[in-house]
């Protein structure tokens, strides 16, 4: 079996970091969303995946390597526009073979692990193997209507009135039987090839179509929120390590993780936090529900339930709470004078101040 993960795609919800870094990359736990996939699917025994890339190829190959750290041989197939799901699963055609294969939403998140679906689709070998998840407001994803006995009805991508509210997971299950499918569909009314409209042409033409409800966590990290709702997740888990330096004048309260070359200085962290390798925390109060990358600063500042990315400097800044805060951002004092605030924030940025 062979894998095919897929990291193009525009990410305009998750503006302004879209602009910047492919969306895959965001960190959860100071850990990119992507290598959680890599890590999922290094797990089934599966050595051989493809990578759809876009035009932020560059950063991702720099993040990921080889593959080899995660067991795997990563393959990097280019596409030139975010043309659809099933579009990439075209141009993964030559590296795919005849071969089943896993296709994996590169932001997807599944933090237990995909184990299970694995063994269910290699017992019966559907044409496809599709995941689904009960979701509050199902209008987001691809619907599964399934039938009494769990029988895949009909699928549908983005509906406005959903049949169910079981939304499909971004886990696939493939026999080379896709590839007719992929062939035969046109773009939707979006413009892209859905792999959910490929799906649904497989059942249309006889094939076998297994849907499972995935009794796991599963976020889509497609929004701010739902980022920070998966970071609070994981967190939870957090197993408390001090690699780094803390004072005798900072406390340090439940799980918290001080990261090799970090320093804590007269500071109280609160856990569940993460200070990631060679940040500097200095009379701040930090958590919970937080991780820091590497290299920031944190001065005078207080900050809950947030993501700082790495190389971003906090200063002065009382109550940050529910933020994302992006690689190298500078957010502190005026230098001048007056009691003004000067914002320097790109396109679509999203401010919110303290009234
Ligand atoms: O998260 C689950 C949902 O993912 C499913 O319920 C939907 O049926 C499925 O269509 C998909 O919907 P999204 O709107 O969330 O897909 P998104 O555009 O975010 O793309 C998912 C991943 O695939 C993301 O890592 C970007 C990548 N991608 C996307 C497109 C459209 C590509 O690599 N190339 C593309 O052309």
């Amino acid at each position: 079996m062979k894998a095919l993960v897929l990291s193009g795609g525009a990410g305009t919800r998750l503006r302004p970091f879209s602009y910047s870094m492919p969306k895959q990359l965001i960190p959860i736990v100071n850990k990119p969303v992507l290598e959680y996939a890599l890590e999922n699917i290094a797990a089934l025994g599966v050595t051989e995946v493809g990578l759809i890339v876009g035009d932020r190829a560059d950063q991702i190959t720099e993040a990921l390597g080889d593959g080899s750290r995660f067991g795997v041989r990563i393959t990097a197939i280019h596409q030139d526009e975010p043309r659809g799901l099933a579009q990439c699963v075209e141009l993964a055609r030559t590296f795919l073979g005849d071969e089943d294969f896993v296709m994996y939403l590169g932001d997807n998140m599944l933090p237990d692990g995909i184990a299970g679906i694995a063994e269910e689709f290699r017992a019966h070998r559907p044409a496809a193997q599709i995941v689904v998840s009960k979701v509050p407001d199902p209008r987001a994803f691809g619907v599964a209507e399934l039938d009494a006995d769990g029988a895949v009805v009909a699928l549908e991508e983005k509906p406005r009135n959903p049949r169910s509210d079981l939304a499909m997971i971004g886990v696939y299950f493939f026999t080379s039987a896709v590839h007719r499918a992929v062939r035969a569909i046109e773009p939707s009314a979006r413009g892209e090839l859905e792999i959910t409209d490929a799906i649904q042409w497989l059942l249309d033409h006889g094939h076998e179509v297994k849907a499972g409800e995935y009794s796991g966590y599963w976020k889509d990290t497609g929004r701010a929120d739902d980022v920070l709702e998966c970071n609070r997740h994981l967190l939870a888990t957090l197993v408390p390590r001090v690699d780094g330096q803390v004072d005798a004048a900072s406390e340090l309260v439940g799980p918290v993780v001080v990261e090799a070359g970090a320093r804590v200085f007269r500071s109280r962290i609160v856990g569940p936090v993460v200070i990631g390798a060679d940040t500097l925390v200095e009379d701040s109060r930090i958590g919970p529900d937080t991780s820091v990358g590497r290299d920031c600063v944190l001065r005078s500042t207080r900050l809950t339930d947030s993501i700082v990315m790495a190389g971003a400097s906090i200063t002065h800044v009382p109550g940050l709470h529910g933020s994302l805060i992006g690689r190298s951002a500078r957010i502190g004092p005026s230098d001048h004078a007056e009691a003004h605030s000067r914002l320097v924030v790109g396109d679509h940025t999203h401010v919110e101040v303290a009234a």
